[in-house]
């Protein structure tokens, strides 16, 4: 068992979040939302009444199924990135004529070795290959003694939306070496909207995404040793019109000093930390950032046009 003491500091996440609170405005790296409690809560925020990306992601996927799984096509090896517990997949796994093999990718390997041994007894002739990888850096699949026909990227959740684009421009180049000849992208990308409607979607009713982002910092407590009192923070997203993108911050509602390992930082009254981006595309502009490697073959959207699976193939 991993028993975290005063001294167990890991210094690089330490070195990270001092970087980032040092900047100005402050920002923390969102990837640390994610802890047991923090992934908990992503999973409540899905279900919330505002928060309409995941449902309407699955009802495009459910009413677009076999298109989707005939276009993708016979022999086809699909990977997905944040597989996650692999429930979601099995959609695909369904509709895909003579898939050759699935290739989950999660950062988790306890959590993804659970998932494959539970799919596996659903799907007992299924080639699964799960891959214990971030696959937000550069990763490289590992060596297959099956057949196949080309190479299918699954990244549903849009959550490419949490790149920045220079970021996020990276990552396409990454992920269409990895597809390689005649590999295809099935990405979920949240679109541009209503202002109100995307900002309820981050500040609902019951607190929940509220409840998520004052979490980066219980997380960090219990990781660099950290002292954020929770109770001197609020929770603050908004729709950037000029960058297209939601922000999450934290507010602090006091000057404070916050222990961050052996050092310290000081927090104004008012002043503003930076947790998450959210990026929402116009059709157009998905296109248009990832249009060096990819191009897009085909694209379903809901009745109200609130968010957009998208199928590309990699350009020769
Ligand atoms: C994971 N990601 C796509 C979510 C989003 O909508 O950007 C994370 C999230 N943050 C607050 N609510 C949900």
């Amino acid at each position: 068992m991993d028993i975290k003491t005063d001294k167990n500091v890991n210094t690089e996440i330490l070195s990270e979040v001092l970087n980032g609170l040092n900047q100005n405005p402050k920002m923390l790296p969102s990837k640390y939302l994610y802890d047991e409690r923090g992934s908990q809560l992503f999973d409540e925020i899905c279900e919330l009444e505002e928060y309409y990306p995941t449902r309407t992601e699955m009802q495009i996927m459910q009413d677009n199924i076999i298109e989707i799984g005939e276009l993708l096509g016979e022999g086809t090896l699909l990977i997905e990135l944040g597989s996650g517990s692999s429930q979601k997949i099995k959609l695909l796994l369904d509709h895909i004529p003579g898939l050759a093999g699935y290739i989950p990718i999660d950062i988790s390997s306890e959590h993804l070795l659970n998932s494959c041994k539970v799919l596996q007894e659903e799907y007992p002739d299924l080639n699964i290959f799960p891959l214990a990888a971030d696959y937000t850096n550069s990763f490289s699949l590992p060596k297959l003694e099956i057949k196949y026909d080309h190479k299918a990227i699954y990244f549903p959740g849009s959550t490419i939306g949490n790149f920045t684009k220079k970021k996020a421009k990276e990552f396409i180049n990454r992920i269409a070496n990895i597809a390689g000849e005649n590999g295809g992208l099935i990405i979920g990308v949240d679109l541009k909207k209503d202002k109100k409607i995307l900002e309820d979607a981050y500040n609902d009713r019951k607190g929940i995404t509220a409840e998520f982002n004052l979490n980066i910092l219980n997380h960090l407590n219990d990781e660099i040793n950290s002292d954020f009192d929770l109770v001197n923070f609020k929770h603050y997203a908004f729709f950037n019109e000029v960058e297209d993108r939601i922000e999450m911050h934290l507010i602090s509602k006091k000057d404070q000093t916050v222990k961050i390992g052996d050092s310290s930082v000081e927090i104004n009254n008012g002043e503003h930390i930076i947790t998450e981006y959210s990026y929402k595309y116009t059709l157009e502009e998905f296109k248009e950032l990832v249009s060096v490697h990819f191009e897009l073959k085909k694209y379903w959207t809901d009745a109200n046009n609130l968010f957009s699976i998208q199928y590309f193939k990699v350009k020769i």
